[in-house]
């Protein structure tokens, strides 16, 4: 009966957010939820989403009709050759790619474990950076996968550890499912460098081990879309069988518009296309049983911009303006706390890419900044880039300063 339900914990993110909008301080500063705002704190929308917005309310044939069960054909099959670099992609001229339209990445990510959980053979045990964006480990508990972790970060160089991850990859189990963060990893923003990508995938094909990508800061890392990919061009290149969990919340600011992906790549087989479409029957009859079709608004728009070469050089555009900024924040960052002689090195500050910086504070220097400081991030230390700007940076740097010293 009802009386039976316990009480759940507030989701730390979300529950940061509310905390931040309750405090009256004029100088707070919200580092919190990974969401772009420009230089004057306040969300941005795209131009180019203005734009594709614009051609979708003077469209007279446009209606509130259901979408197909896999969504919106016009968006899947741009937001296949996005993450997969192109139509020139062997896995797409093979035809081995199927895709469905999903609630952003976290619906991405739902939808592949509830496939795994139901399809793949074996154990089915999949490994987590450690650490790795909060979701990941309640989205794959929930369908009753069981979690194991990698080593991911190295507290001491706040760099990738590299000998750690490569040794779990190597000590699993044969056939276990890899969770891998295409670029700008949430929440330490450290990636391998390519060179180090192609050694986790000659480890991963010695042990048979399955690629789960999941992808949502492309273009918005480096802000070049062909850059941000490179780690799952390279893997499917390679022939390996994969998933690819694709957001379009923060290269689109789409956030709250839900458009996302789900792809399945097979290896390159003579009956390729055979499975690829036993799959693809598969994941609609889990599609229409959780969702039935996906929501209209955010495909659309991000299919109008991958559709149009103009807007899409636009996108591109806007995408650098976003990563430009963040970086010039970056070095800011690291600039003002090295003028400031705060002890520690903070070359990680500029090491690191995409939206989030893995400070290396201490859970009690971030409980000590928001009480004092009013300033809001995880308790891990991460910081949202974003949230900075300009006028906030030397404020930031300041009460960073003075929470090291104590
Ligand atoms: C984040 O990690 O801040 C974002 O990915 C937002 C979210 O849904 O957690």
């Amino acid at each position: 009966t009802a009386e039976l339900v316990p009480q759940a914990p507030e989701d730390a993110l979300f529950g940061l957010a509310r905390a931040y909008r309750a405090d009256e301080d004029p100088n707070k500063v919200d580092l919190g939820i990974g969401a772009y705002r420009d230089d004057s704190a306040k969300p941005w929308v795209l131009p180019v989403v203005k734009k594709a917005d614009e051609i979708l309310r003077n469209d007279p044939e446009l209606n509130h009709e259901y979408a197909p069960i896999a969504g919106i054909a016009s968006f899947t099959s741009k937001a296949a050759e996005l993450i997969l670099g192109g139509p020139d992609s062997p896995a797409i001229k093979e035809k081995r790619v199927t895709s469905m339209q999903t609630i952003s990445g976290t619906g991405a990510v739902h939808l592949g474990a509830l496939f795994l959980a139901k399809f793949f053979p074996g154990t089915k045990k999949v490994y987590l950076s450690n650490p790795t964006w909060a979701n990941h480990n309640q989205i794959f508990s929930n369908v009753s996968l069981p979690i194991a972790q990698y080593p991911y970060f190295s507290k001491e160089t706040k760099g990738l550890d590299f000998e750690g991850m490569k040794a779990a990859i190597h000590g699993a189990p044969d056939r276990s499912i890899i969770l891998l963060h295409a670029c700008a990893h949430n929440p330490t923003g450290v990636d391998p460098t390519l060179e180090q990508w192609k050694e986790i995938a000659a480890a991963m094909r010695a042990k048979d081990h399955f690629p789960f990508f999941d992808c949502a800061y492309q273009g918005f890392a480096s802000g070049d879309l062909m850059k941000d990919n490179a780690a799952v061009r390279y893997f499917v290149e390679q022939g390996f069988e994969l998933v690819i969990a694709q957001s379009f919340a923060k290269n689109f600011g789409l956030y709250g518009e839900r458009a996302g992906c789900f792809h399945v790549v097979t290896g390159p087989a003579p009956d390729a296309q055979a499975t690829i479409s036993r799959i693809a029957s598969q994941l609609a009859i889990l599609q229409r049983s959780e969702i039935s079709n996906p929501p209209l608004y955010g495909a659309r728009i991000a299919s109008t911009v991958l559709n149009d070469p103009k807007l899409f050089a636009e996108w591109e555009e806007n995408l650098r303006t976003m990563s430009g900024r963040i970086i010039s924040m970056r070095t800011a960052l690291r600039s003002k706390l090295e003028e400031l002689g705060t002890p520690g090195s903070w070359n990680h500050i500029t090491d690191q890419i995409g939206m989030f910086s893995f400070t290396g504070l201490t859970e009690a220097q971030v409980m000590k900044l928001r009480e004092d400081a009013h300033v809001y991030m995880t308790k891990n230390g991460r910081i949202s880039m974003a949230g900075l700007n300009t006028r906030n940076v030397e404020y930031f740097a300041k009460a960073v300063d003075k929470v090291v010293r104590e």
